[in-house]
């Protein structure tokens, strides 16, 4: 009995993880007439004509499925299990809905009056722009965000796409934000990169799964993994503490309150975990000190209040035709493998934005988008062609625009923006890494890894808990001051 518990949880578990990694469907699909309503966002329901079978609700987007046989869904234990005279079929009256209990310290709704530039930005629905400017008047800002391990599988092509010969609108070259994993992360590639100005922004030392792990993680877990994380990069790849200003959580999972006052105390400027539905007028930018505009989409979002914080919205993108594809990562959309129709679909997202509300167009791939012939031609025709196409479109990194976001000008006077200067040249890296050979140490193993880096090997492989890897690990709790802001 308790191993086939067991078995369904981990059915239940994966099949969750698999949503989030595969082709998001377009929740239309499943709200076809007389189909089932989520009671809450997120949970497991009975099927009410069914008791084989039972309901997933991941963001209100609703998963029909069977329990494997011979197995019934007991709505009291919100499991499968054998039939016996102690199953409760469904569906049951929902008694405490404990995990949605009002938080009653939770942020109060935008309030126009009580935010103000630059230090709060909100809007009710928020597709407002900042300043009140008009359309026509702002600019359009593209970010290419690259999540994931950075190293010599797919270190190459950003030296042609992010080259320093494709220029904004002021003659600078374009920029992008990195969000670094530890785990095969070559810290060689990073420096480069924040040596040529790009964005260097944390994910998480571990990656660690399953995923859920990552919306249930307590502060101290987020504290370790992130924080650890930026320490790691300024060790390891001398990138500056002041640079490192952003996060991501792994996996499209944040881990709602717990995470964001890990951000907020240890002085990070700002997220970009929280995924929003598809809408037809994307979300701009917003900060936390009111509740975020739109539903929650993936993991846990928070409910209090962060003062000054900036959240980057993932907007989900979607396919023109009726395929019903999308996905808040592109690399989650499923493409035929020819360029052609992935610029479509590129140009397609850029549009809704560029001729609605301006909305930055946050463009999210994982590393491994370079690792796809066609995906990178992709990227590298749209980048052209958007640079050539719109006068006013610049390819800014998170830091940008929140820069701009706290102080907005229009297009026409953007090319002496302050916060869109040429970055100060950086330190470079080297021409040739050094490549470490170090003990990964746990409790529970003892490996071998290779690390790549510009300055001196660690003793042992940096990780959790021994963010300097040194024979003996500390944690950041130890190392780390919160932040007195
Ligand atoms: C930019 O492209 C040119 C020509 O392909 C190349 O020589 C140069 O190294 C590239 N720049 C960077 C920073 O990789
Ligand atoms: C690290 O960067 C600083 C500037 O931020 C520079 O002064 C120093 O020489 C760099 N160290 C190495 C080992 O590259």
């Amino acid at each position: 009995m308790t191993f086939n518990r067991i078995g369904l949880v981990l059915a239940i578990v994966s099949s969750l993880s698999c949503v989030s990694q595969a082709v998001y469907k377009s929740s239309e699909k499943f709200k076809k007439k007389g189909s089932f309503e989520c009671p809450m966002e997120y949970g497991v329901f009975a099927n009410p004509t069914n008791c084989r079978r039972f309901y997933t609700c991941n963001g209100n987007v609703v998963y029909d499925t069977p329990c494997p046989t011979p197995l019934y869904f007991d709505d009291a234990k919100k499991l499968c299990v054998y039939k016996t005279s102690e199953l409760q079929c469904g569906p049951l009256a929902l008694t405490t809905p404990a995990p949605t209990t009002p938080d009653p310290n939770a942020a109060p709704g935008c309030y126009p009056p009580a935010c103000k530039l630059p230090d709060c930005f909100c809007s009710e629905d928020g597709t407002q722009i900042p300043g009140n400017l008009l359309p026509k008047e702002t600019p359009q800002m593209i970010i290419l965000t690259f999540s994931g391990a950075l190293n010599v599988l797919n270190g190459e092509p950003f030296s042609y796409l992010l080259n320093e010969t494709r220029l904004n609108p002021n003659g600078c070259p374009i920029k992008g934000t990195f969000f670094l994993p530890h785990e095969y992360t070559s810290y060689y590639y990073v420096q480069k990169l924040y040596g040529q100005g790009h964005e260097i922004a944390a994910e998480t030392i571990t990656m660690r799964e399953p995923e859920d792990y990552w919306s249930s993680a307590s502060t101290d877990e987020w504290l370790e993994e992130v924080i650890g994380m930026k320490e790691i990069l300024h060790t390891f790849a001398n990138v500056s503490r002041e640079d490192i200003t952003g996060m991501r959580a792994p996996f499209l999972k944040p881990g709602g309150n717990n995470m964001m006052s890990v951000v907020y105390d240890y002085g990070l400027d700002y997220d970009s975990s929280l995924a929003a539905p598809f809408s037809e007028v994307p979300i701009w930018p917003y900060t936390l000190d009111f509740q975020h505009p739109h539903k929650c989409s993936s993991g846990h979002c928070p409910t209090r209040s962060f003062p000054g914080i900036w959240e980057f919205p993932l907007n989900t993108f979607a396919a023109g035709d009726d395929t019903g594809s999308n996905c808040v990562f592109l690399d989650q959309c499923v493409f035929p493998e020819d360029p052609e129709p992935i610029f479509e679909f590129m140009s397609y997202n850029f549009l809704r934005h560029y001729t609605t509300n301006k909305a930055p167009f946050v463009m999210n791939f994982h590393v491994n988008w370079m690792t796809d012939e066609s995906k990178v031609t992709a990227l590298d025709v749209f980048i052209d062609h958007v640079l050539e196409t719109y006068p006013d479109v610049w390819f800014v990194t998170m830091q940008e625009a929140i820069q701009w976001m706290r102080n907005p000008v229009p297009s026409e006077v953007a090319k002496s923006f302050e916060g869109w200067k040429c970055p100060r040249t950086r330190m470079p890296g080297c021409n040739i890494p050094r490549t470490c050979r170090v003990k990964l140490q746990d409790n529970t193993r003892s490996d071998i890894r290779y690390l790549q880096l510009c300055g001196k090997c660690p003793e042992r492989y940096p990780w959790l808990h021994n963010i300097r890897g040194k024979k003996e690990g500390k944690r950041v709790k130890d190392l780390v001051q919160k932040s007195t802001t």
